[in-house]
């Protein structure tokens, strides 16, 4: 398979057949998905020794647990005897876990504890400790948990490259600015939608336009504050111009705003005299402790292949797991302040249960959108037409941006598809052979 059979660099197009072909699809998961890190969960969902959970890199599903002596393991889980997931609960807590088909059981570490008549069946000679459940390389950054089963990776740190360390931990900071300031409220949401993973990908990457589709909620003003909008932020007076940052060597991107100077609150998260009250006090703290950094307001983006995230007042961090060319699981983390009063948890609780998810009104909206799409990538006539991603292109790196800002950055004035052909660009690099 050649380059030229998935994208067009110069053209700025894109085949359909990338997001309808089986091929293409086992393709992605051997070289795309195998090979990255992949966000698997937060610290706060193990306050406990003991304590465990499942989530999934790429395909396969893991058990990520806190061991008696307090560290975090991601494990394949997959008896080493016949197959069967050594753990059946979505969480617990627990000592570790006994296979349900003979018995064998692990330790929070994985290892192999114990197999029954161990003596008399395998004489004593069964290599136990050859047999714990498959272990993952770990990396936790600013409370969040990552994963992956290459040896060959490059560490997390490495794998994220300078921008998107600096994004990131900006992400993963409370509304007051603090380090690792978030924690997750409930389970993870999740669900399953009829299209290809990288629709979602794509729109979280670099997708700043689509407003057009969420018309009819943009007028019920489903944002925090019931005022305006659906977004929290739109009251702001103060100028924003959208910013685009790509990685294109490692195909991260992220959609933000950065205001021409910095913006004093604006009431725009007042649910209520006591949301408000922290948010105002929150936005003061952030603006002393980040200084000019704190003009900078992230809006959503994609750590290469699947993990999206969105923010600006409704952090929550998800995946678009591939199940086939034509279908994605979507799991979705929801994140509050962990320093905030309940009476804000409780807001941002409803607040993202109207606003995402399955049931969301405006991601019902995306929804819509991807699916019928999927139709349009595989029907027999309209899939030899390919995609066009051609908006502002060759008008990046229009403005100078701040140094700390990044790289490879893009301030405009209006929109550009940058993010999602840097988006494409590496992924179509991994997927082709090498030429
Ligand atoms: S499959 Fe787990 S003990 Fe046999
Ligand atoms: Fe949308």
């Amino acid at each position: 398979m050649r380059l030229s059979d998935l994208i067009d660099v110069e053209a700025g197009t894109l085949s359909r057949a990338s997001f309808a072909s089986e091929e293409i699809f086992r393709r992605e998961l051997e070289r795309v998905f195998a090979r990255g890190w992949n966000f698997v969960g937060h610290t706060s969902q193990l306050p406990k020794n003991g304590d465990f959970f499942l989530s999934r890199c790429g395909t396969e599903t893991v058990i990520v647990s806190r061991d008696e002596q307090g560290a975090i393991n991601v494990l394949l889980n997959s008896c080493r005897h016949r197959g069967m997931p050594a753990c059946r609960y979505d969480s617990g807590n627990g000592n570790g876990f006994i296979c349900s088909y003979h018995g064998w059981s692990y330790g929070l570490d994985g290892a192999l504890t114990g197999v029954p008549r161990f003596k008399e069946r395998y004489q004593g000679k069964l290599e136990r400790e050859k047999w714990g459940l498959v272990r993952a390389r770990v990396a936790v950054f600013y409370g969040s948990i990552w994963a992956t089963f290459e040896e060959a990776a490059p560490s997390f740190e490495d794998y994220l490259g300078a921008d998107m360390q600096f994004y990131l931990r900006a992400l993963l900071q409370g509304p007051d600015g603090e380090d690792d300031g978030y924690e997750v409220i409930g389970g993870i949401v999740k669900w399953q939608v009829p299209c290809n993973w990288k629709f979602g990908a794509e729109n979280f990457a670099g997708d700043h336009y689509h407003g057009y589709s969420h018309i009819s909620v943009e007028r019920l003003s489903v944002g925090l504050s019931g005022k305006t909008s659906r977004h929290n932020f739109a009251g702001v007076k103060v100028k924003q111009q959208p910013t685009f940052v790509a990685d294109p060597a490692r195909g991260h991107t992220i959609r933000a705003s950065v205001f021409a100077a910095l913006a004093p609150y604006d009431d725009q998260e007042a649910a209520s005299a006591e949301v408000n009250d922290y948010y105002r006090r929150s936005h003061e703290k952030r603006q002393q402790r980040l200084g000019d950094k704190s003009r900078l307001l992230i809006r959503g983006g994609v750590i290469f292949p699947n993990t999206h995230f969105n923010s600006a007042g409704r952090t929550t961090i998800g995946l678009w797991l591939p199940l086939s060319a034509g279908r994605t699981e979507i799991w979705r983390w929801l994140f509050v302040p962990r320093n905030a009063p309940n009476a804000v948890k409780e807001t941002l609780r409803e607040y993202y249960l109207r606003y995402a998810g399955p049931g969301g009104m405006v991601e019902q909206d995306d929804m819509e959108n991807w699916t019928a799409a999927q139709r349009g990538a595989e029907s027999l006539v309209s899939r030899r037409y390919p995609f066009n991603y051609q908006l502002a292109m060759g008008l990046e790196r229009r403005a100078r941006p701040d140094e700390w800002l990044g790289k490879d950055v893009t301030i405009t004035e209006d929109v550009t598809e940058h993010n999602q052909r840097a988006f494409y660009g590496h992924w179509a690099r991994l997927v082709a052979d090498a030429s």
